[in-house]
């Protein structure tokens, strides 16, 4: 795992919207995997800013998203896709066709996970995935107890998760307990993985992840399993890592080898 600890959140954004960029510009087809939440809100503005100063185009960029609330309809403001629609595909050159997020309203949602899997594949796998981590340390809906290999299924949400995304809801609004996710397997099968972790509340989470052991209880910890997976941190959100200042010194170390090999 690359830790890089950057000093706030709009740089936390930054960094994760270059390493995007740079992704798309390399290989203008990628297939990208997306998450919602509070987390990627600053990274999308970044993305839409580069685009309307032409610096990135998305027409061939294929996209997946990573879970959806069961039992709201698309045009719900409180589902994935019309969070997705709103934060960042109106805004790009993005083909619809090539959006992908779960269908919460499907008819037969168990044929909709092993369908978005086939997806999936058919598109080539994906080549950078973004993640959030949830306060109990979950990626996508996969709660703590999650198998560290599943695939994309229904998911029941904890009281805790229910609990952080209630402010999202009105007073009395129905809140889904229900989701379709991607499984922590097909997770670990993207080529690359960056997930994004801003604040306090965070920084528990974050050090089950990176130091504490591979286990389901924190489902994030299955990143450790990862061949390339780049955590990118705020202050606050690193403040409980004990080996703080020894990632500072490797991030110190790789920027000089990457200078000295003229590739930063
Ligand atoms: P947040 O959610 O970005 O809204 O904190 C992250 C997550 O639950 O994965």
């Amino acid at each position: 795992m690359q830790i890089v600890i950057q000093p706030d959140a709009q740089a936390v954004a930054r960094y994760g919207a270059a390493a995007i960029i740079r992704q798309i510009r390399q290989h203008p087809a990628s297939v990208l995997g997306l998450a919602t939440g509070a987390t990627p809100i600053l990274l999308y503005q970044q993305l839409i800013t580069a685009y309307q100063h032409g610096e990135v185009s998305f027409q061939a960029v294929k996209t997946f998203n990573l879970d959806e609330y069961i039992g709201l309809a698309a045009t719900h403001p409180q589902s994935y896709r019309y969070f997705m629609q709103h934060h960042l595909f109106n805004h790009i050159d993005i083909q619809p066709e090539n959006t992908a997020v779960p269908e919460g309203d499907a008819a037969d949602p168990l044929l909709a996970c092993e369908q978005y899997e086939q997806k999936i594949m058919a598109a080539g796998g994906i080549d950078i995935q973004l993640l959030g981590i949830g306060r109990n340390g979950h990626i996508g809906f996969n709660e703590p107890s999650s198998g560290l290999r599943s695939r994309t299924r229904i998911k029941t949400l904890t009281q805790q998760t229910i609990a952080d995304n209630a402010r999202f809801f009105a007073p009395g609004e129905y809140q889904p307990h229900l989701s379709i996710t991607m499984g922590i397997g097909t997770i670990l099968d993207a080529r690359k993985v960056l997930l994004l972790a801003t604040g306090k509340a965070k920084a528990k989470a974050v050090k089950a992840m990176v130091e504490g052991p591979l286990s389901a209880s924190c489902p994030a910890s299955a990143l450790q399993l990862h061949q390339q997976a780049t955590v990118v941190l705020d202050e606050e959100a690193a403040s409980d890592l004990e080996q703080l200042a020894f990632y500072r010194h490797i991030e110190q170390e790789n920027a000089a080898l990457l200078r000295r090999l003229n590739r930063d």
